[in-house]
């Protein structure tokens, strides 16, 4: 696909983008995308249909409860869909994120620096519908596929779009290692080329990759995860009003690492403006930046940019083969009874002698 580069540099920022976004109607309309409606491919032991006789009302409590939530804050919404991704690139989809290692403390993979604070919000919301789950069902549905379902809810109830969530995984036995968490969690310093290479192994191509990146669509990032992009030196490619406006609210002598919204133009909404914000040089990170510099990705964020509906299709298409990395079946695993910590094994008098094994267990 041809491009054109003719990035604002100009004094009206309003104008600028309303430049871009015309130039990339006439793009969109001249590319040739195929779009798949059909259900994603299903992985062995994964059903869209696995609680329907079981479980029949897990969407409805977890929607239900959802909704009262994000009335209150609907911040948690990112934050619940940011778990399952660091669910499912650790280890797999297996819960494993939500474990608490030894005394109750975090364990590695909470405590390793990609987690950038986890929301702990985040971790009670879950176990919280894990108890009301399994208080109307019995001990049947698992936490991973609560946080599936949860992060599809987030979505969805911030203002995307509603897709189906292969369900069927069962909690894992094991804590991620400090080693596996940063190996598996690209940083935000990542260039393309790099994110690519990281998730090929994932079998993500670039089109998920670019559709998953629109999850910075929602949510807060905290200062210290782009401000080398500021100091010493602004990273030539951020638009300069934005810049500004970074450095006005993260100054480099701050003592507290603050926070701002990732999407500058409509934070709280699951919609495509993040693709806008990085065709108007107003992306957060390099990782989400240069997906729009690079040839091999520019023309997926274009097309995104000024077709939501296509940025929700691809979405829901990445979100399942991302939902379904890694993950155990049938009668692997366990079904937890508290989220947070493994229930197979675990015997009450000896839960710090059991804790220690499944450290061990965890790759040492
Ligand atoms: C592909 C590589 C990715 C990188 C490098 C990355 C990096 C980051 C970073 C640095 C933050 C800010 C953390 C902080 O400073 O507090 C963040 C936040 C977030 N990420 Fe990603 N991320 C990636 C993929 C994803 C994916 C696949 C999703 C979901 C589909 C996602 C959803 C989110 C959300 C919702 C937040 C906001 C969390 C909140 O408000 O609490 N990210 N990400
Ligand atoms: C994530 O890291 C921060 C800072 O290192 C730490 O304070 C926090 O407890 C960690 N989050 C979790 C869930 O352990
Ligand atoms: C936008 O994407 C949708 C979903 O793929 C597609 O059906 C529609 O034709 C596209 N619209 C335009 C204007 O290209
Ligand atoms: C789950 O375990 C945590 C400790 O890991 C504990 O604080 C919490 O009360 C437990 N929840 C329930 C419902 O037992």
């Amino acid at each position: 696909m041809t491009t054109s580069s003719s990035s604002s540099s100009s004094s009206s920022q309003l104008a600028a983008a309303a430049l871009l976004v015309s130039v990339a109607c006439f793009i969109a309309a001249t590319s040739n995308y195929h779009v798949e409606a059909a259900d994603p491919p299903l992985v062995q032991g994964m059903s869209w249909s696995f609680y329907t006789s079981t479980c029949p009302k897990l969407e409805s409590i977890v929607k239900t409860r959802l909704q009262e939530v994000f009335k209150k804050d609907i911040g948690q919404a990112a934050g619940l869909l940011r778990l399952h991704f660091h669910d499912c690139f650790v280890q797999g989809c297996d819960g494993s994120v939500l474990l608490t290692g030894s005394a109750g403390g975090p364990s590695e993979e909470q405590g390793a620096p990609p987690n950038l604070s986890l929301r702990q919000e985040a971790f009670r919301i879950i176990e919280d519908l894990r108890a009301r789950v399994h208080k109307e069902c019995g001990r049947v549905v698992s936490c991973s596929d609560i946080l599936a379902v949860a992060a599809r809810d987030s979505v969805a109830l911030s203002g995307g779009p509603s897709y189906k969530v292969p369900l069927g995984r069962r909690d894992g036995l094991t804590l991620a290692t400090r080693a596996a968490t940063l190996a598996n969690l690209p940083p935000p310093t990542s260039t393309t080329g790099q994110l690519l290479t990281a998730l090929a192994p994932k079998n993500l191509d670039p089109t998920d990759v670019v559709a998953l990146s629109g999850g910075h669509t929602i949510g807060i990032s905290h200062c210290s995860s782009f401000t080398r992009r500021l100091y010493p030196a602004q990273d030539a490619t951020m638009d300069q009003t934005f810049a500004g406006n970074l450095k006005a609210a993260c100054p480099q002598a701050a003592t507290v690492d603050g926070t701002v919204n990732m999407d500058i133009r409509s934070p709280n909404v699951f919609d495509n403006k993040f693709y806008v914000d990085l065709m108007n040089r107003q992306g957060l990170f390099t990782s989400d930046q240069d997906l729009y510099t690079d040839s091999r990705t520019r023309g997926i964020v274009t097309g995104f940019a000024v077709n939501q509906s296509l940025f929700y299709e691809k979405f829901a298409v990445a979100m399942a083969k991302m939902g379904q990395l890694g993950v155990l079946t049938g009668s692997q695993g366990e079904i937890r009874g508290n989220c947070s910590r493994r229930s197979t094994g675990v015997e009450s008098v000896l839960e710090s002698a059991v804790e220690e094994a499944v450290e061990i267990l965890a790759g040492f």
